[in-house]
């Protein structure tokens, strides 16, 4: 409180003193919930923010799942008709390359030529069977199934290839009942195993690792291989994208097609210790 001086004279009033306390406190108290006030508006500020922030994020994200959805549908067109005419002429040329090769004597020149027409045609059909299951664009045939059966399917279907290249598959997983197309996840597994083998060379690895919980299971594939340069990791769910001399580059873009289908999620990235993983989540039963 001030003192008296002749400047600031007593109060001449008993309750003048009083009134003058009261008014300070009655400040403080202002000042005090103003402080509350200007608090709790930051954080209503932050959270703001935060949403505006993830809304932005979410906004980018449909609008490169659209991008992706029309470009895909463009091409799909395109290429189911390009694939349909190409398909029997192939078939053709297949069959009698093929009854050529038989008869060609096995050391003569011809028969080098002529398994290096077999070699080019048939990597022509596989660009072609990727690109008819690839426009197909078939609705899920969802039942209920389980998902350690596919598991073991997809590890048969591999075992050839996994040998014949000298690389180690090891499958760890248990019964999990879900709700899918059957043949749509054992192709989409079966394509990321491969281009597990693929990378993973002679004398690596590929692991396949299934967890589930209440509600999804994730499956993670690790490989020993190199990885996914940097560049390219935002690219590899394209179709056509390949870094590969023969590759058609729809395998993980009708990974990409299933996953979504199946109203799941996939991840691609590179492991610390080298190789990439790749991270799929799938909803157990329907939305
Ligand atoms: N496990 C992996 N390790 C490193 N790179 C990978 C891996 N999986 C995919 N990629 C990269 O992603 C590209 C696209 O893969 P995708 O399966 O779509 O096509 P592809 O394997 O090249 O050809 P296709 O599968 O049609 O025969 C590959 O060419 C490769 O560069
Ligand atoms: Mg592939």
């Amino acid at each position: 409180m001030t003192q008296p001086s002749p400047e600031n004279p007593p109060p001449t009033h008993p309750f003048d003193g009083i009134s003058q306390d009261a008014s300070i406190q009655e400040l403080t108290e202002v000042f005090k919930e103003f402080n509350t006030f200007a608090t709790s508006m930051e954080e209503t500020y932050r959270k703001f923010a935060d949403k505006v922030e993830a809304l932005e994020s979410q906004i980018k994200e449909k609008d490169e799942q659209l991008e992706r959805k029309s470009r895909l549908e463009a091409l799909g067109e395109m290429a189911a008709g390009i694939a349909h005419e190409i398909k029997n002429p192939l078939g053709g040329l297949l069959m009698h390359a093929g009854m050529l090769e038989r008869d060609i004597a096995k050391d003569s020149q011809e028969h080098r030529f002529i398994t290096r027409i077999l070699t080019a045609a048939k990597h022509i059909d596989d660009i072609i069977k990727n690109m008819l299951s690839f426009t197909r664009e078939e609705a899920p045939r969802m039942v209920s199934t389980d998902l350690a059966d596919i598991l073991a399917q997809v590890r048969m279907d591999a075992a050839h290839v996994a040998e014949e290249k000298n690389v180690a598959l090891d499958f760890s997983f248990e019964s999990t009942p879900i709700y899918a197309d059957k043949a749509q996840l054992r192709q989409m597994i079966l394509n990321i195993v491969i281009n597990g083998i693929q990378a993973a060379g002679k004398g690596g690895k590929v692991e396949l690792a299934l967890r589930s919980e209440a509600a999804s299971a994730e499956i993670e594939i690790h490989d020993t291989g190199e990885g996914i340069p940097q560049d390219a990791l935002s690219k590899i769910f394209n179709p056509f994208f390949t870094l590969k001399e023969k590759g058609t580059g729809l395998g993980l873009a009708i990974v990409h097609r299933i996953v979504t289908a199946h109203k799941g999620t996939i991840k691609a990235s590179n492991h610390d210790n080298g190789g990439a993983v790749f991270s799929i989540t799938l909803p157990l039963e329907s939305r």
